[in-house]
Formats: structure tokens, C-alpha cells, sequence
């Protein structure tokens, strides 16, 4: 990758641009709006420092600002290609140590995900390799994981602990994700404690809970760090009332809130996600459709995690049906060691080359939408191409902008534009 910096950009000659702009997230019909969402080639898009300026016809910008960059202006030509929002990954596991590579086979045996975190592996696993990494081991996992994704489009992530299990760990982890903000030009990051993501060995979940409630959460409010809480709701994690507790103490410590539910069955955290207002319920793959309404009614978004099924050999909940119903709903990756993967362009092709999902939907679920749950640090909207936005999108590198999600496994991008700097792939 090489890169460029420069307050005033012109991207001139660009393909169509599914720009996505509006207010708010889209649901049902609106989400797959063409006329609205996308300008036919031929437009230009000014870039002022790290915000997005108009989308002007391409021709007439030529004329009046020239064909050749100067002190005021940069000009780069982008021939044709299309151009897309930067993509926003609203569930991420960043920091952890460990390869769990030979669950595959134990899978392969029949084993499910719950033997085989009674058979040591699964999360447990991965806390003892956690805790016993370096803060500096952590950073460098940490940001060659932040520039993969960025190869694959994404320009905002959510980061998630969860992985050290103890005050002391949970601590760590937020602090080295805090650490990695600083980095440029990197995606810029979000986020949140998942402290309650498994019990650790040598404790009952009681014993767990209660530490978390007298000790680690209020480390975690005084470290200040870490915008939202999170929960693994689900049988055999945490149970719906252990959740509601920790929620209920993170929010009125000023946190905002994020779920874990519905991962394996219908364990009741709709209904949950629902009562506490979360941002976002992820996984939400059994959840009823009546809870699925009043999630919606409540303002919450389902973040539907479609690698995590894929890396497990399972098939994927019924996606349209959420648009059909009017539903909110975006996707993320849920990188983690047991799905490693932090390809938006992938999970946009599982939902529309596997579950019929148009590819203009399938963007909108990893750009625009998610990015209404995790926002952008400096207040402004992103995951859109919008005049006062931030100025992070991605060029594909051909003319058609649904080639953003048709090739699973090669980078389909030929620039990212990441808070007005150009980074080439
Ligand atoms: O969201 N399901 C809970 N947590 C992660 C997986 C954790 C792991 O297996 O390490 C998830 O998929
Ligand atoms: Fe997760």
C-alpha cells in the first residue's frame, strides 16, 4: 500500500456511486432504492480535508477546478470505477492470543460449540493465551488485524475485550485497543467491554457475576475507556437476569449498550435487547419474530453475524424476511479465533451469493446501518457518502459498484479513502 495526503481532493470520472445518503438507518423498501441511493457514472466527489463535499458532475468540476492537481487541489482521475461507502464492522473480537486451528477437526467429529468449550477449547482457551500475552504482543496482533481490515474496506470497526476474564486483563485489552486509535491512517475504532463473555476457570458464575459487579465493572467506568458494555446472553453463558444486572449497572454508569443473544437458541434476549434499549442485539440468529418486533419498536438494531454460521458449517437465519417485515438489521464480522475473518466484501457475498440478499441491501447492512450504532469519533455521520460526512469510502476496482460483494477471498477494492487520505491497494 502507498498513500497520499491532501486537504482538498476531486475524485473526477467515477463509475456509479452508491453513496447511500440519508438520515438514519434503512429498512424495507428504502434499503434497496437505486434511484435514491445510487448516481449513474459521470459524477465527481470534492473532498475537503477529512470531510466529504458534494457529488458534482464530473465534467463540469474538470473545467472549473483543471485536469491537473495543484497547490489547491488534487485531482485523481478514477477512470470509470465505482465507488462505495467505507464499510463499518459493528462486532469485532480484536484482541486475543492463541490459534484454536484444531477445533476444526472436533467440529468435524460432531462436536458441538458448547463440547467443545467443556473439551478445552473454546473462549477459555483463548483467556489463557490472552492473559499471558505481552500489551505489546496485543498491539502488534492488534494492529495487523486493523490493517487487514482495512485492505478489505472497512474504515470504522468495533472492538470488543472479552478475552481476559479478570479486572486485571479486561483492563489490559481496552487499554491496548484504546492505544491502537492513535495509530494513522488506520479505521478508527469504538469500544466496548464484554467482561461477561464466558466464566473463567476456578469460578462458579456466580462468583464470576459478582466479581464483575463489585469490582470489574467499576474498574472498567473509571478507566473510561470503553464507550459501550456487552453481554454474552445465552444458555450456558450468562441467563437473561444476569445480564439485565450488568447492563443495568453499565448504563447507569453512563454506558451504552450492546447484546449477545440468540446465538444457539431462543434464550429470551430479544425480549432483553427490547426492555434495556441496546444499540445492537448480534447474533440474534433464533430469535422469535414477535421479539424481533419489539426490538425494532425499541430502536434496536439486530446485527446479524453471517460468518459465524459459515465457520461453523451452518446455515444462515432468513435475512429478506427482516426486510420484508420493515425490520431493522445490519451485519458485522464477528472476527474472533473461531471465525477469523474481517472481510465485509466476504459477508456481503455470503449474503447475497448464498441467502438472495440484493448486493445494494448487503451494503447498506455494513455501511450505512451499523454505522448508526457505532459512531464515528468525531460526531460526524459515516458509512455514507454524504456532503458533512466523514470522508471515508472505498473504490472498487471496476465499473460496476455491485462487484463490491461478488469475490469472496481477493480484495475487490483499488483504493480506500480513509478520513480524507487515500490509501492504494
Ligand atoms: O460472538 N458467541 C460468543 N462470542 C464470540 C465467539 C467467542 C469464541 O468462540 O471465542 C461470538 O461468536
Ligand atoms: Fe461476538
Amino acid at each position: 500500500m502507498s498513500r497520499t495526503c491532501i486537504m482538498r481532493t476531486l475524485l473526477a470520472n467515477a463509475g456509479p456511486i452508491a453513496h447511500l445518503a440519508g438520515e438514519g438507518s434503512l429498512i424495507g423498501d428504502d434499503f434497496a432504492d437505486t434511484e435514491k441511493l445510487v448516481t449513474p457514472a459521470g459524477m465527481a466527489i470534492l473532498v475537503e480535508g477529512d470531510k466529504l463535499g458534494k457529488i458534482v458532475n464530473s465534467q463540469e468540476a474538470l473545467d472549473e477546478f483543471g485536469t491537473e492537481s495543484n497547490n489547491d487541489i488534487k485531482i485523481i482521475d478514477l477512470d470509470g470505477k465505482a465507488v462505495i461507502p467505507g464499510l463499518v464492522d459493528s462486532h469485532t473480537h480484536l484482541l486475543w492470543d492463541g490459534d484454536r486451528s484444531r477445533e476444526v477437526s472436533w467440529r468435524l467429529e460432531g462436536h458441538s460449540y458448547t463440547d467443545i468449550a467443556n473439551m478445552g477449547g473454546g473462549i477459555n482457551y483463548t483467556v489463557a493465551a490472552t492473559r499471558g500475552a505481552s500489551k505489546e504482543r496485543l498491539f502488534e496482533l492488534g494492529y495487523k488485524r486493523i490493517r487487514q481490515a482495512l485492505t478489505c474496506g472497512t474504515t470504522h470497526l468495533e472492538a470488543k475485550s472479552g478475552y481476559g476474564l479478570s479486572t486485571e486483563s479486561e483492563l489490559k485489552l481496552i487499554e491496548v485497543a484504546n492505544s491502537l486509535k492513535n495509530v494513522r491512517p488506520l479505521p478508527s475504532l469504538d469500544l466496548t467491554w464484554l467482561g461477561a463473555h464466558a466464566t473463567p476457570e476456578g469460578y462458579t458464575r456466580q462468583q464470576y457475576v459478582e466479581e464483575i459487579q463489585t469490582e470489574q465493572l467499576p474498574a472498567v467506568l473509571e478507566q473510561g475507556l470503553a464507550r459501550s458494555a456487552d453481554v454474552f446472553c445465552e444458555d450456558g453463558w450468562f441467563t437473561v437476569e444476569e445480564s439485565e444486572d450488568i447492563l443495568k449497572q453499565a448504563k447507569a454508569g453512563g454506558m451504552e449498550l450492546r447484546l449477545h443473544i440468540d446465538e444457539f437458541k431462543d434464550c429470551g434476549g430479544g425480549q432483553l435487547a427490547a426492555d434495556l434499549e441496546v444499540s445492537s442485539a448480534d447474533h440474534s440468529h433464533y430469535t422469535p419474530l414477535d421479539a424481533r418486533k419489539a426490538m425494532h419498536e425499541a430502536g434496536v438494531n439486530t446485527g446479524f453475524l453471517p460468518g459465524t454460521p459459515y465457520s461453523m458449517g451452518e446455515q444462515w437465519p432468513d435475512f429478506n424476511m427482516m426486510t420484508d417485515e420493515g425490520l431493522l438489521w445490519s451485519v458485522a464480522s464477528d472476527f474472533n479465533p473461531n471465525c477469523r475473518t474481517l472481510s465485509l466484501p466476504f459477508i456481503g457475498s455470503i449474503l447475497t451469493q448464498r441467502c438472495g440478499v440484493d448486493p445494494l441491501v448487503a451494503l447498506a447492512a455494513t455501511s450505512r446501518n451499523p454505522s448508526e450504532t457505532t459512531p464515528h469519533r468525531t460526531g460526524l455521520v459515516h458509512g455514507r457518502i454524504q456532503e458533512g460526512g466523514v470522508a471515508s469510502l472505498n473504490v472498487v476496482d471496476g465499473p460496476f459498484w455491485q462487484a463490491w460483494c461478488l469475490q469472496p477471498g481477493i480484495n475487490p477494492f483499488h483504493a480506500t479513502m480513509l478520513e480524507g487520505e487515500m490509501v492504494f491497494h
